[in-house]
């Protein structure tokens, strides 16, 4: 490993509050239940605020509540403005809303503008209407291939598996246009061409920010502009639904003429008091790609997708952290570190030992090897404080501050994920990390996520022991680790803070950096590591004394 040539990244003396937050991710399905529907709500986040605010967290991000027919968890909104009635009403957001700010809590929101649902009164026009109409402007219609257009348009997949159009029929009974979807059928892209798009979506931004809202968090913002023609993907056996890394951007993925817009909505936000920031769900890579949407006119952060599919091992690592400082601070922006999300299994499953998984998103099923929890949770925990240390600001998936595993062996009748039908089963998906949080072992089946036991995906008997209320002020529990380490973070301004490598710990078993005045080791081996003789400031390994070793995957912070 090449410390010498590696990035320094500086510390800032003044900050503005999103280069250094903490930003809890609320998924609203799964959070807590107040009316015990079996679908988490609104004033069910409200009710939990004090527990929030406990964390230490800056900011949530909320995944999509708004009125959406549910096909894809949320991500198909058919109305922006207003709230689905699975989880309450615009007077329970403006609750939420001041009961957060009122507890120092930010609130960023989830805008979903590449799709709509099917259900959106645009795409229901759009398909009442004719071939070439100004309502089928606001998606992208086209006849198919063929002799008789039975083909789709291009060659263009889904993400979610089989092919990215489906075929309309029309009014009279025959076979119509084929519309584009990247994702589910349900989901139909909306053209970004057309400025009445452009428009509407610049009102439904001022909608929330008037509400009060401190931002956004913006879905697939790579996959909203499309090429002139939507002409084929020219390597479509390499890269499937995606894009191959480092090579020019395919036709449906960051295309150029998205940054105008982005620039735009940028200017919107900051017409606004109060720091508003949005962050970009841009899975766009190399980083030094990605770092182009946050050039300081465009997005405030992106997710560092490196970071979260980093396989977590010393060299991966060493790398990913490198090319993270490099290519943000060359523009200007925070780096944002994240190990967990909705969409991916959790960081304290997939760091269990189990091989031969293509990626995270696929998830867990019954039938494939089931992680090792115990070494799961110790890699995940001493993962989660290395992370912690790191200047930038850092994104928590609810539930890892409970060390909360995938659920691993649901059954297939309960799930949900698009994923799981288009393919077949073949990729069981992403139900395992979104099932409901445990609160208090043994209160109603659902432990405390709401009185009824109802839950739109059932919890594994294992969640009882991870509940939160097993672990509220029990040193050494996982959720006091993050409670102290996120404390102390703050303390030490380590979000605003400096980063180098430190050459005596960095090597293949060992990783060492410092922030500041403090030190940092994680020890990647399998054999014990002996510690400087340094007042220890927070470790991963319960009951660390000095004098002591560090123990294989754990992770300690050192007074220098
Ligand atoms: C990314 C979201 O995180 C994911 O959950 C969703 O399925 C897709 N975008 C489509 O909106």
């Amino acid at each position: 490993m090449r410390v010498d040539t590696a990035p320094k990244h500086a510390a800032r003396s003044t900050s503005e509050w999103w280069r250094s937050a903490i930003i809890y991710q609320v998924y609203p399905r799964s959070f807590a239940d107040s009316n015990g529907d079996g679908m988490g709500d609104l004033p069910g986040i409200t009710s939990r605020m004090g527990s929030l605010a406990s964390l230490g967290i800056d900011a949530i991000w909320l995944s999509p509540f708004m009125r959406s027919p549910q096909k894809d968890a949320g991500y198909d909104v058919s109305d922006y403005t207003d709230v689905d009635p699975l989880f309450g009403t615009l007077q329970d957001f403006d609750a939420m809303v001041s009961a957060a700010h009122a507890a120092g809590i930010r609130v960023l929101i989830d805008l979903v503008p590449n799709h709509t649902s099917s259900q959106h009164r645009w795409f229901q026009a759009a398909l009442a209407a004719v071939e070439g109409s100004p309502e089928r402007e606001f998606y992208h219609f086209k006849d198919g291939r063929g002799e008789s257009g039975e083909l789709p348009p291009n060659n263009w997949l889904s993400l979610f598996g089989g092919p990215a159009w489906t075929r309309t029929t029309n009014a009279d009974g025959s076979l119509g246009q084929w519309y584009c979807h990247l994702f589910d059928s349900s989901q139909p892209d909306l053209n970004w061409e057309n400025p009445l798009v452009q428009e509407a979506f610049e009102d439904i931004l001022r909608f929330w920010l008037d509400r009060g809202v401190d931002g956004f968090r913006v879905d697939q913002p790579h996959a909203m502009g499309k090429a002139p023609g939507l002409p084929d993907h020219p390597d479509i056996e390499r890269a499937g639904a995606g894009f191959i890394e480092g090579e020019p951007s395919p036709p449906m993925w960051f295309q150029e003429s998205v940054h105008p817009i982005f620039r735009r909505w940028r200017a919107v936000l900051d017409s606004y008091e109060g720091e508003r920031a949005m962050c970009g769900e841009a899975y766009v890579l190399p980083l030094s790609f990605m770092a182009l949407w946050v050039r300081p006119d465009e997005f405030h952060q992106t997710f560092n997708f490196r970071f979260l599919d980093s396989e977590w091992n010393s060299q991966i690592i060493f790398e990913t952290i490198n090319e993270s400082f490099a290519a943000f601070d060359a523009v200007g922006a925070p780096s944002t570190w994240v190990l967990s999300n909705h969409d991916v299994i959790r960081h304290a499953s997939r760091m269990g030992g189990v091989k031969g998984r293509p990626t995270a998103s696929d998830g867990i099923g019954p039938k494939s090897a089931q992680p090792d929890r115990e070494l799961g949770l110790k890699r995940a925990r001493a993962a989660t404080l290395f992370t912690l240390a790191l200047p930038g600001s850092m994104y928590l998936y609810q539930g890892e501050e409970l060390g909360l595993p995938e659920h691993t062996t649901l059954a297939d009748e309960f799930r949900q994920d698009p994923t799981f039908y288009r393919t077949g089963g073949v990729r069981v998906g992403r139900d395992g990390c979104r099932v409901p949080l445990p609160w208090e072992a043994g209160a109603g089946p659902a432990n405390g996520f709401n009185s009824t036991g109802k839950a739109w995906l059932p919890q594994p008997e294992i969640y009882a022991e991870y509940s939160r209320d097993r672990q509220d002020g029990v040193q050494g529990s996982t959720l006091e680790l993050y409670k102290l380490a996120i404390r102390l973070r703050k303390e030490l301004k380590l979000g605003d803070g400096s980063f180098e490598w430190v050459p005596e710990f960095t090597n293949e078993k060992t990783l060492g950096f410092r922030n500041g005045e403090i030190l940092v080791i994680h020890n990647f081996g399998s054999e014990p590591l002996q510690l400087p003789a340094l007042k220890i400031v927070a470790s991963s390994q319960n009951g660390l004394t000095l004098g002591a070793t560090l123990s294989a995957d754990q992770t300690v912070w050192l007074a220098v």
